[in-house]
């Protein structure tokens, strides 16, 4: 089955980058680096507490000097290099891990951490280091840059793309994603509805579980190499 899989979607979630050090959101006792997801992640939050929404997304940009990508992110990218059919990597991070291991065919459907938007003119740019409130756009001049991360409420990027790649997958595998947050959490029942295969690589059952043909549980650092060589090896 899995070599007649010509035209993979590949859905990716924080337990992608938990052995890399990175923080899941939903671990033990539902908080985020310490803060609830609604005060640092929601536009409200931007409006009332600016200083603490760009604060909290300064340490996580900072801390991506910090971490390395692991074994999961390494095999995803050689998947990437060296599979003859159709991939799209979606993922929901805003860490850099998949394209520092080398992936390409990658969409950020969440934004980046290194990326700015401007809430003014909409334009997107690279962005390394602090955004203190008010940072102006280079591009139009506004006082109004802010990290570019999707925001709860807000529409993910790339879902023209990702609905497309759905449509025509052959195959659609769920990798260290809860299932809680949707769009993305609809993937696999818009995957297999169009046909595809659907199989969850995860340390636990996520909310969707049912939905997918085939489940392995276990870390991400060993399931995906092992899941890429079987692929590659036809
Ligand atoms: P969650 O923190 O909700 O879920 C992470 C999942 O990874 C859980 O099901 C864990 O069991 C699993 N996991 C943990 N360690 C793992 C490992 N080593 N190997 C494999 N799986 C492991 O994170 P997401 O599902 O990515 O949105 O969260 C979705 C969205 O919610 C995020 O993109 C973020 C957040 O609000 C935005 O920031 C816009």
């Amino acid at each position: 089955m899995m070599q007649d899989s010509r035209s993979i979607v590949v859905l990716t979630g924080a337990g992608i980058s938990a052995e890399s050090g990175i923080a899941t959101f939903r671990g033990p006792g539902g908080l985020w680096e310490g803060h609830r997801v609604e005060d640092v992640c929601t536009p409200e939050a931007l409006a009332h507490d600016p200083e603490l929404v760009h604060r909290f997304y300064d340490a996580r940009r900072a801390a991506l000097a910090r971490v390395e990508p692991n074994a999961a992110h390494h095999a995803l990218a050689r998947l990437d290099a060296e599979w003859g059919g159709d991939l799209l990597i979606v993922t929901q991070n805003v860490d850099d891990l998949h394209e520092r291991a080398g992936a390409k065919r990658l969409l950020h459907m969440h934004g980046e951490l290194q990326s700015a938007l401007c809430a003014a003119c909409g334009a997107h740019m690279r962005w390394l280091g602090a955004m203190p409130p008010g940072s102006a756009c280079p591009a139009c001049g506004a006082a109004a840059l802010r990290p570019d991360i999707v925001f709860f409420g807000e529409m993910p990027y790339a879902m023209d793309t990702i609905e497309r790649a759905l449509g025509t997958a052959d195959l659609f595998v769920s990798i260290g994603t809860s299932g809680a947050v949707y769009p993305a959490a609809g993937f696999v029942q818009g995957a297999r509805h169009a046909g595809a295969r659907t199989l969850e690589l995860n340390l636990e059952r996520s909310a969707g579980s049912a939905f997918f043909h085939e489940t392995r549980l276990g870390a991400a650092g060993s399931l995906v190499p092992h899941w890429v060589d079987a692929m590659l090896a036809g």
